[in-house]
């Protein structure tokens, strides 16, 4: 989504924000933009990638030692070059924004009341024109800023530079992230960390209401009071090497293959100091878990569908009742509030809106026990939890999200297990037969990596088809909605799953000999119910292809293709059996030659609602 980079320095600041929204693309955005104060505002925008900003930037030969950029994803106005951040008010004011403001047209009724005429369809021209109004009475770039988002309902991040003060830069945030880099003589603003990491491990993460000015010698914060706050100066951890390609085609490939090294890191800490919840989950956890009587998971896409799988190893081996709910469906639901619950919040950026404000909706209903299990360390949602498990994935750039997925699954086993351990429910037995089962679900997960050649066999097929069904039971259901997903998000081709038993409630209807069906069929136990179905597929001229194990015994015949992956892995198996469908989707999109890691329409992380 959206990114914003400022920089107030004694230096040209255009690499820093050229550089800062580089690496801010993986985030998925359709226009780039820079606006620098240099004898006047001087601005370049350009529809498409960073680099056609860049070329223009070069050509014109931009300069300035103030400056603010942007990477815009269209949510108000179409992909225009006039749509494009920074927005200038009266050639006074430049502003870029990330999120919603949701009292745009109340604001832009009031501001052509007052004169100001509007150039473009976005919501952001209210900002740079309230900033304008302000100042002008004011003369005071920080008091502008916050009387205008005293006057802004929704969420946003924004950062503003005005003519008439070259020596400050401001910025607000509700809602969406935003951050301030510290430097020696410079300052810099960024909606995420990584946009900095090249200048600056010194980072303040803003807060909810936070209004701040940055000028070279320092920077000042005032909070949704009015009052001034010194905010905790964190150092980043962030490494400036994640984003590199290596010998990959591709960020997804690369993280596809990346997975039996994540998922070891995400289970160093329970594989080498057993279950031990304070140390996995932090001080006062185990108590927690002894006390609560059920568990919510909230997530969004791929995170929600390792909540699913979760659900059954909750249920299964804590005995702990669990419910998983979209966090955009659970915000505005009337639910009933229960202190006894814990609250899971599940997701790789920790800056899903969605999810982010459904952690917030417990917790105004007062449900104390929040945990986060999240990928971005120091990002918004693992900081608004009580408890937090950091997965080991490292940095995940393709948008479709793949070494998140078996992290968040290992890390959720773990969870399940220190439930269970706290509450009486894992003795020490099953405790160490838990921990030799996640011993082997790396090299399962190896192994089924090398199944990649005919994985790409089957998707040479896919590639020319326009509609898949997947199918699974069970613990293996949320697998097949995960390779549905995968398939249709990266391939575009419009791809269902449901579980095996529904089949012949409706979508059956669907099947024909030009219908793929893909079935995830380990060993389980339901096994004999899902061949049932597939012979339901068959019996209509279906083509099956199947995802099994060695102890499924699945014999290849006319219609049912198999590829099975070489070990059983038990209650573990979701986590190996989301390799095959990865890779799946990822050979299909490339024949198709789609824009594997940044597909159309999406982004990486889901900053507005
Ligand atoms: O960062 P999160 O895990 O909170 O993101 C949630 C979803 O937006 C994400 O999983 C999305 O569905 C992916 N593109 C799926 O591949």
């Amino acid at each position: 989504m959206c990114g914003i980079v400022g920089a107030i320095a004694s230096r040209d600041v255009v690499p820093i924000l050229t550089e800062g929204l580089k690496r801010l693309e993986y985030r998925g955005y359709d226009s780039a933009g820079i606006a620098v104060l240099n004898d006047g505002i001087r601005r370049v925008r350009r529809v498409g990638r960073v680099v056609e900003m860049e070329n223009a930037v070069r050509a014109e030969d931009l300069k300035g030692i103030i400056g603010i950029a942007h990477t815009r994803w269209a949510t108000h106005g179409g992909v225009t070059e006039s749509n494009a951040h920074p927005h200038v008010s009266n050639d006074e004011i430049a502003v870029v924004h990330n999120g919603i403001i949701e009292n745009h047209e109340e604001q832009r009724a009031r501001l052509k009341g007052l004169g100001y005429v509007f150039e473009s369809q976005t919501d952001t021209e209210v900002v740079a024109h309230l900033v304008h109004h302000y100042f002008k009475a004011s003369g005071d770039l920080f008091l502008a800023t916050r009387k205008t988002a005293a006057d802004l309902r929704g969420a946003y991040a924004i950062g503003v530079v005005a003519l008439a003060d070259p020596d400050t830069m401001t910025g607000a945030r509700m809602g969406c992230p935003l951050v301030v880099g510290l430097g020696d003589g410079e300052n810099f603003l960024a909606s995420d960390v990584s946009a900095l990491i090249a200048e600056t491990r010194r980072v303040i993460y803003l807060e909810d209401g936070d209004v701040v000015a940055l000028q070279r010698s320092g920077v000042r914060v005032v909070d949704r009071a009015g009052t001034e706050v010194h905010r905790v100066v964190h150092i980043s951890e962030l490494s400036a090497n994640a984003v590199d390609l290596g010998p990959y085609q591709h960020y997804m490939q690369k993280e596809i293959h990346e997975q039996p090294r994540a998922v070891s890191d995400t289970l160093e800490g329970v594989i080498d100091s057993g279950v031990d919840a304070e140390g996995l989950f932090g001080a006062g956890s185990e108590s927690v878990f002894r006390d609560i009587d059920s568990v919510l998971l909230l997530a969004s896409g791929t995170s929600y569908y390792a909540g699913l799988v979760a659900r059954f190893w909750m249920e299964g081996v804590a005995r702990v009742p669990c419910s998983v709910e979209l966090g955009h469906e659970y915000r505005y639901r009337d639910s009933i509030p229960n202190a006894r619950q814990l609250i899971v919040t599940i997701s790789q950026s920790g800056e899903t809106l969605d999810t982010m404000e459904a952690l917030k909706r417990a917790k105004e209903l007062g449900q104390p026990h929040t945990l986060s299990i999240c990928n971005v360390r120091e990002s918004a949602i693992p900081r608004a939890s009580r408890f937090v498990f950091y997965t080991r994935a490292g940095a995940e750039i393709g948008v479709a999200s793949t070494k998140a997925f078996t992290t968040q699954l290992a890390a959720l086993f773990t969870l399940t297990l220190a439930i269970a351990k706290a509450k009486g429910r894992l003795g020490p037995t099953a405790e160490s037969d838990a921990i030799a089962q996640l011993r082997f679900v790396p090299g399962s997960i190896q192994h089924a990596l090398n199944l990649e050649p005919q994985i790409q066999a089957w998707a040479e097929r896919f590639a020319q088809r326009e509609h898949a069904l997947f199918l699974g039971r069970g613990i293996h259901y949320p697998v097949a909605l995960e390779g549905a997903l995968k398939l249709k998000e990266i391939s575009y081709i419009h791809a269902e799953a449901y579980p095996a038993g529904e089949l012949k409630h409706g979508p059956l209807a669907l099947v024909d000999a030009s219908m793929p069906v893909v079935v995830i069929a380990p060993n389980d136990a339901l096994l004999e119910k899902v061949k049932s179905n597939m012979q339901e597929v068959r019996a209509r001229g279906g083509e099956l292809y199947v995802f099994a194990d060695l102890d499924s015994h699945f014999t290849e015949s006319e219609g049912v293709h198999v590829i099975r992956t070489p070990r059983h892995a038990g209650l573990l198996s979701p986590i190996v059996h989301a390799i095959p469908v990865q890779l799946l989707a990822y050979h299909t999109a490339l024949r198709r030659g789609t824009d594997v890691d940044k597909p159309r329409n999406l982004a990486k992380a889901v900053t507005v609602e």
